[in-house]
C-alpha cells in the first residue's frame, strides 16, 4: 500500500486524477470503479479539464459505480439538486463532461423490480467486462466503503445493506439537508458493491481529506483489518493500493515520514 499526502485538497484530487489519466491514456477501454460523494468531486473536476484541454479520451471506457439508494434512481426532469440519485450525481458531475457513452456505464439500479437479482447481475455485469482495473474510493465518517457499514462481510459481494445512524446524519449534512430535504426523506436502504467485489479490483486509490476523516483515516490504514472499519480491508488487497491524503487527513497517522520518505525513494527508481 502507497500513502501519498498531499499538501491540499486540490494537490490530492490532482494526484488522484493523474494516475486515472494514465491509466486511460494506456489501456483506452480500461474498467474504472468509480465512487460518490463530496471527496472525488475535484477528482472529476480535474478529469473533465484533461478531457476539454488535453483530449483525454473516455470513449471506449467502462465504468461501474459503487452504491446507490435504493428507491431512487436518475430523473433528469428533475433539476440536478432535487434528484440525489447517485447516478445523477455521475451524470453531472463527470459523464455528461466528458464525452463518455452513457451506455459504458453503470451506477446500480436504485429502482430495479427486483434488487437482489439486480445485485446478482451487477456482479456479473463487472466480471463480464474484464473486471475492475482500477477503483476509486473515499472513506465514510464510520469508515465504510461505499455503503458497506460496520459488521459487513470483508469477503461480502453487491447486495443490500441497511445504513447506520452516522451514514444518514453525514450524508443529510452533505447533501440532502442543502438541497432542502428533511431527514425523513433519506432512504434507509443501499445496494453496494461488497468488500469481496471492491478488493477483486486490480488496483485502488483511495482518497480522504480534512480533519474530519483523521481518525477513521488512522483506524482503516494502520489499526487491524476488521469488520468494523470496512476501508481496513485496503490492508488485504492483493494488487496496487494506493491512498491519497491531505495533510489534516493524514494527520493522525503514525508513520507520516516513513510515507513521505517512502514516495520520495520509489520516484527515484
Ligand atoms: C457515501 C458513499 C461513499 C463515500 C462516503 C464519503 O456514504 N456511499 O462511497 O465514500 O459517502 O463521502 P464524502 O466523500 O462526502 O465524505
Amino acid at each position: 500500500m502507497d500513502v501519498l499526502i498531499r499538501a491540499d485538497y486540490d494537490q490530492m484530487s490532482k494526484t488522484a486524477a493523474g494516475m486515472i489519466a494514465d491509466l486511460v491514456r494506456k489501456k483506452p477501454d480500461c474498467v474504472l470503479g468509480l465512487a460518490t460523494g463530496g471527496t472525488p468531486i475535484g477528482t472529476y473536476q480535474e478529469l473533465i479539464r484533461l478531457h476539454r484541454e488535453e483530449g483525454l479520451d473516455f470513449s471506449n471506457v467502462r465504468t461501474f459505480n459503487l452504491d446507490e439508494y435504493l428507491g431512487i434512481g436518475r430523473d433528469l426532469s428533475k433539476p440536478y439538486p432535487l434528484d440525489q440519485s447517485y447516478a445523477r450525481f455521475m451524470y453531472e458531475e463527470l459523464f455528461r463532461n466528458i464525452g463518455i457513452p452513457l451506455e459504458n456505464t453503470s451506477v446500480p439500479d436504485g429502482l430495479a423490480n427486483d434488487p437482489e437479482a439486480f445485485c446478482d447481475e451487477y456482479e456479473k455485469a463487472i466480471c463480464e467486462a474484464g473486471g475492475v482495473d482500477l477503483q476509486l474510493l473515499g472513506i465514510g465518517g464510520d469508515g465504510h466503503w461505499a455503503f458497506n457499514e460496520p459488521g459487513s462481510s470483508l469477503a461480502s459481494r453487491t447486495r443490500i445493506e441497511v445504513l447506520t445512524q452516522q451514514t444518514l446524519d453525514d450524508n443529510y449534512e452533505l447533501f440532502y439537508k442543502g438541497a432542502g430535504f428533511s431527514r425523513e426523506d433519506m432512504p434507509h436502504f443501499a445496494i453496494t458493491m461488497g468488500i469481496g467485489t471492491i478488493l477483486g479490483a486490480r488496483s485502488l486509490i483511495m482518497l480522504a481529506n480534512g480533519k474530519r476523516k483523521a481518525d477513521v483515516v488512522a483506524a482503516a490504514l494502520e489499526g487491524p483489518v476488521t469488520s468494523r472499519v470496512t476501508a481496513s480491508a485496503i490492508q488485504l488487497h492483493a494488487g496496487k493500493a494506493t491512498v491519497i491524503l491531505d495533510e489534516d487527513a493524514a494527520s493522525g497517522l503514525n508513520d507520516v515520514d516513513f510515507y513521505k520518505h517512502t514516495e520520495k525513494i520509489k520516484a527515484m527508481l
